[in-house]
């Protein structure tokens, strides 16, 4: 209970209160996780679970993502390339303004709710569409949450005596206002794409390759290399994990040439980039470069 970020949290605290029995690493923070699974996963994933669940049609619906992160990124990249007019919520200043850069419209929720017929909800925090913007939707509005379990959306505040609800299709509940007004919540507030649609294989293969060598890597790596704390996987691992799927698109890799490589102060094969290139993450505890270990003159497995 709680999602992984709460996981990765507890971790932390874990290893700060020196009650780590193990060495643990970190694979939710690693790039490969984030790209893909959060990214182009939920880019695919969040039309087919609205289609399976709706049947709506995109084109001109005005649509609200809340949180630009990864996965706000991939429903607002799916939505805007079908035609729907996307406007973003955003607390932090660097994804607003990555936002705008790439063409959205960066509002408060309060703001744009009237005349909005989809929510989507993608920040990882809770109560992000209360009450108070549910009162205000328009009839028909459809809510879902593609982040952070089923806390998201306020769903207290709607199991309230004045509010009906009807049971229209599986994972499709209708809330109807004393006035007649209906909202289409689905998934009861869960993740829309676990709950309504499939996954692709190719990108749990990512996933489970990437969990599959990191715990390889603790379990064959000497006395010493990792204490009882939580690492980040070595950007090296993640660069392998890549490498192993780039056969499937016949995709060929440029060779550093000596010269290049010495240009660069890296080694040919990697690690392409250093471990604090573009810190992914907002967590204080995965900005620690100090965090991952150096792998600059270490061999692995592969
Ligand atoms: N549906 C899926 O398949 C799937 C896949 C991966 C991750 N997730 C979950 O999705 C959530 C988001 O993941 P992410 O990688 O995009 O995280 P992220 O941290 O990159 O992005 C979340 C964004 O939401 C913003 N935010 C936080 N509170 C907000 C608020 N009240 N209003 C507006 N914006 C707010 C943050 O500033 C941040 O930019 C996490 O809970 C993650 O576990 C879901």
């Amino acid at each position: 209970r709680g999602g992984k970020r709460r996981q990765r949290e507890e971790l932390y605290q874990l290893s700060k209160a020196s009650r780590l029995c193990v060495p643990a690493m970190n694979v939710n923070d690693s790039v490969t996780k984030q790209k893909f699974d959060n990214l182009y996963c939920c880019k695919e994933s969040i039309l087919d679970g609205l289609k399976r669940t709706t049947d709506v049609m995109f084109g001109g619906k005005q649509v609200v993502v809340c949180g630009y992160g990864e996965v706000g990124k991939g429903c607002c990249a799916a939505l805007k390339a079908l035609g729907a007019v996307v406007y973003v919520t955003e607390v932090d200043p660097i994804c607003a303004l990555q936002a705008c850069m790439d063409g959205f419209r960066v509002t408060k929720l309060s703001e744009t709710i009237r005349h909005i017929d989809m929510v989507v909800t993608c920040t990882g925090n809770k109560n992000v569409v209360g009450r108070e913007h549910l009162d205000k939707m328009k009839n028909g509005c459809i809510v879902c949450n593609m982040g952070h379990s089923n806390t998201e959306i306020d769903l207290a505040s709607l199991r309230t005596t004045e509010l009906k609800w009807e049971h229209v299709r599986p994972q499709v509940d209708h809330i109807i206002w004393p006035d007649g007004k209906r909202i289409v919540l689905l998934a009861e507030g869960r993740l829309l794409n676990l709950s309504c649609s499939t996954v692709p294989s190719f990108v749990l293969s990512i996933t489970a390759t990437t969990q599959a060598l990191a715990l390889i890597e603790l379990f064959n790596a000497p006395e010493g290399r990792y204490k009882q704390d939580v690492y980040l996987l070595p950007k090296k691992m993640d660069e392998y994990v890549a490498s192993l799927h780039l056969a499937t698109f016949d995709a060929h890799l440029t060779e550093l040439t000596d010269d290049q490589a010495k240009y660069l102060g890296i080694s040919k094969h990697g690690p392409f980039k250093p471990n604090y290139y573009r810190c992914r993450q907002t967590s204080p505890h995965t900005q620690n470069a100090h965090k991952h270990t150096d792998v600059s003159n270490r061999k692995y497995f592969f």
